[in-house]
């Protein structure tokens, strides 16, 4: 079988294209042939050994995965062979509230993910796919969809004609630009990129700022919303933004932190950022399996194509982590597996 196999701290050089033996499902297993796979900055954080408890031995890397079954266990009852599947990302949280032994493994990062020809696990590992999307865009939904519809919809708990500041034009941010104009949102996103915030005025969002040009955007926050700040923040930035994002906060509203796409090190936050304005800071990561088989559905009712900048062929798998880590691209970045 086809596929890619990284050390945790090897960086991209690291990432080496292998043979792997096949092998049939066990009983509860089913085996899915991989159309798709996407890229998202955990990979990167994996390949450069800034991912939490790696496996001391190469593994298959890549969470986000579309693909069909072909072969199934003969306990298995939730597939069957031709079905269309995604990867469900923390597959031991299928539903509640989070441990940490349902977030302790994930594809691609303690166990080998989806950068393969096949993958063989458990049918608990997997949802069905959106019904309305192709395998190279239900490929999105894993990781970054999971991680936005949490943000928005359960860490959050919005309510339509709320309002929410996205911070950047990449995977998560992205999705949850497209999420949050389906369900009635005023969004605001961020971007380095004057040509990218014009492609995001194009997918529904109401108010854009460059935080280059413009390096007090929590202020063009609360002035593009008079005054009050926003509901909610998609916090990806880190280092750099998270306090900027606490004072671009409303009265009670949520910064949801998600990721440090602009480093990870100390913040300083005074107390009364918090406690004068009744605001909440929380963290989330990904999702479980409900919350991705309500994104599915959502996604289906509402006819959302997620954002894909480049598809790559399975050779050119370097080639597609290299892009990622250009920062070049606008939402998702996929490779085609077949
Ligand atoms: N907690 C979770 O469950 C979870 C899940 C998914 C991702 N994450 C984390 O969330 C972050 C984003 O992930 P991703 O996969 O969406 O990454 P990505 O696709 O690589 O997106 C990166 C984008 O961040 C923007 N950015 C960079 N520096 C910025 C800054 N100083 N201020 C505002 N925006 C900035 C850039 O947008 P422009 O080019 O428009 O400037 C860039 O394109 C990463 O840290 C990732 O590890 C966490």
């Amino acid at each position: 079988m086809k596929a890619y196999q990284i050390l945790a701290g090897t960086g991209i050089a690291g990432l080496k294209r292998v043979e792997r033996p096949e092998r049939s499902p066990d009983a509860h297993e089913v085996k899915v042939r991989i159309d798709a796979t996407s890229l998202n900055h955990r990979d990167l954080s994996f390949a450069k050994g800034q991912f939490y408890n790696p496996p001391s031995y190469p593994i298959i890397p890549l969470v986000d995965g579309c693909g069909e079954i072909i072969a199934v266990g003969n306990a298995v009852t939730r597939f069957k062979i031709g079905d269309r599947v995604i990867t469900s990302y923390y597959p031991r949280w299928v539903d509640g509230a989070l441990s940490s032994s349902k977030t302790a493994i994930s594809f691609g990062a303690q166990f080998d993910g989806t950068l393969a020809g096949e993958v063989v696990a458990s049918e608990e590992f997997f949802t069905a796919a959106p019904i309305s999307l192709t395998p190279t865009q239900a490929s999105t939904l894993s990781c970054a969809g999971v991680t936005a519809w949490n943000a928005l919809f359960v860490a959050g708990a919005l309510k339509p004609g709320s309002s929410v500041l996205i911070l950047g034009t990449g995977g998560v941010s992205l999705w949850a630009l497209q999420l949050a104009k389906a369900a009635g949102l005023f969004a605001i996103v961020t971007s380095s990129s004057d040509e990218k915030l014009q492609r995001v005025k194009a997918l529904g969002a109401d108010g854009t700022i460059n935080y280059r040009t413009t390096p007090d955007w929590q202020d063009e926050v609360l002035r593009l919303t008079a005054g009050a700040g926003v509901d909610l923040v998609v916090e990806v930035g880190g280092e750099d933004t998270l306090a900027r994002s606490l004072k671009a906060a409303g009265v009670g509203a949520t910064v949801v932190v998600i990721g440090r796409v602009s480093g990870g090190g100390g913040v300083s936050i005074e107390p009364g950022m918090l406690i004068g304005g009744a605001k909440r800071l929380v963290g989330v990561t990904a999702g479980s399996r409900a919350m991705l088989e309500d994104l599915v559905r959502f996604v289906d009712v509402n006819r959302i194509v997620p954002t894909i900048d480049k598809v790559f062929p399975f050779d050119e798998a370097v080639a597609a982590y290299e892009y990622l880590q250009s920062g070049a691209h606008f939402g998702k970045i996929v490779i085609d597996a077949r």
